[in-house]
């Protein structure tokens, strides 16, 4: 008899994107001439940059020919696009990161769910509440998160809210952790942490053996000069931390798929006897193992990012959501709304109107406005009374969304 792994029946039967993604296609149904405007999911509208598209056709004529032909490529990623992400991510900014501390993916999602791999199941996880649900979803099934209530908060998960009372600054545990997920500008709050304010975690961790997890996704949307891009700019940060990137948001790779995570090979944590591993080798093993490489059409595309050319289109995609996110925050500003975030992140993340949860926002604003959000309850228990506009759509339905808003 096969049994299945338990922990799949306590997580919610959806995921949160799949779950809004359903609602929408219903209101579609209802009202096929309902005029929906994607203000949900973070997946950007604008086509991808052209040194991108260029690199990908040439890549594809090279699988064309035989002499030029590729098959398997390295797990980690080709040296070319590990060079490439070395020099500009890094190097540039005078961080000294190796392209064997380098690990090319399909996607920060699959990573920051897929990390769970390589750390014991007794490990005590914290996240800061709201979060991306993949680091909840990935730990309850991994067996680390206990057992949800009835709000779906987790009986071994140890939550640091952050809200306007603390100003989106989570507090440090003050119960033992062995790893803490940070995303840094933060999904869903749009938030940020200074260098002095991350300087702070890096240290507790450091004092405490305890792995943060970072998630840069959105460091491309960075506008303020005391918000670290990375968090290896933050002195000890080699020996505790992680780091996960993405092409998705930064170059319009969501559907492209490409992005890459950082394991420094200072970075250690313990078997059960108490040896002490390291954690490049390991995921190196785990990244191997489940995994045969992103496609080399894909990576030449990202590698493609990095040219003159392709750095000045990917400057102009960024400008393009930074200045929607602009026009939202203005606008919701303006009718009365209380909005954080939107300043160094593509996420406005906006209080609902009194007394309306997020769900029933979310819903008034599918059914009355035509608009999709996210509801930050999804987010977590302390996303309660939020939803998040994304600022990804075109200009256009940017603009007509917070017309309708203003009504
Ligand atoms: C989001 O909307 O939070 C993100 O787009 C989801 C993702 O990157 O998987």
């Amino acid at each position: 008899m096969a049994h299945i792994n338990d922990n799949f029946i306590k997580i919610p039967a959806t995921y949160l994107f799949s779950e809004i993604a359903k609602r929408v296609t219903q209101h579609k149904e209802a009202h096929p001439e309902a005029n929906i405007i994607r203000m949900g999911i973070g997946d950007v509208s604008l086509p991808l940059p052209d040194a991108a598209v260029d690199a990908i056709i040439k890549a594809a004529e090279e699988q064309r020919h035989a002499e030029t032909f590729r098959g398997y490529g390295p797990e980690q990623g080709y040296a070319f696009l590990r060079d490439a992400i070395v020099a500009n991510d890094y190097a540039a900014r005078g961080l000294d990161i190796n392209a064997d501390e380098i690990f090319v993916s399909d996607g920060a999602k699959s990573d920051t769910g897929n990390i769970g791999d390589i750390f014991s199941v007794n490990n005590r996880v914290a996240i800061t509440d709201p979060s991306y649900p993949v680091y909840v979803d990935t730990n309850a099934m991994g067996g680390r998160a206990g057992d949800p209530n009835e709000q779906n908060v987790w009986s071994n998960l140890v939550y640091l809210p952050c809200n306007a009372e603390n100003n989106f600054v989570p507090q440090l545990p003050t119960e033992k952790v062995d790893i803490i997920y940070l995303c840094y500008p933060n999904n869903p709050t749009g938030t940020t942490l200074t260098h002095s304010q991350l300087q702070v975690w890096v240290d507790y961790a450091k004092a405490n053996n305890i792995i943060i997890l970072f998630d840069a996704a959105y460091e491309a949307f960075i506008t303020e000069e005391n918000v670290p891009r990375s968090i290896y700019e933050i002195d000890g940060a080699k020996e505790v931390a992680i780091e996960f990137r993405s092409f998705s948001k930064t170059a319009g790779f969501t559907g492209t798929r490409c992005a890459y995570t950082v394991v420094p090979k200072q970075l250690f944590a313990f078997a059960s006897n108490g040896e002490k591993i390291a954690l490049n080798a390991l995921w190196n093993r785990r990244h191997s193992t489940k995994f045969n490489g992103t496609s080399y059409v894909v990576q030449r595309a990202a590698e493609a990012t990095y040219t003159p050319e392709g750095k000045k289109q990917v400057k102009e995609l960024i400008a393009f959501y930074t200045e929607n996110a602009r026009i939202i925050r203005q606008a919701l500003q303006k009718a009365g709304y209380t909005v954080f975030g939107g300043v160094n992140a593509p996420y406005v993340w906006a209080k609902a109107p009194e007394g309306m949860s997020s769900w029933e926002y979310f819903d008034f604003l599918l059914n009355e406005k035509n608009i999709v959000t996210t509801p930050g309850a999804g987010f977590g228990l302390s996303g309660e009374g939020f939803v998040r506009f994304s600022a990804f759509s075109s200009r256009e339905a940017t603009i007509e969304a917070m017309k309708r808003l203003e009504k």
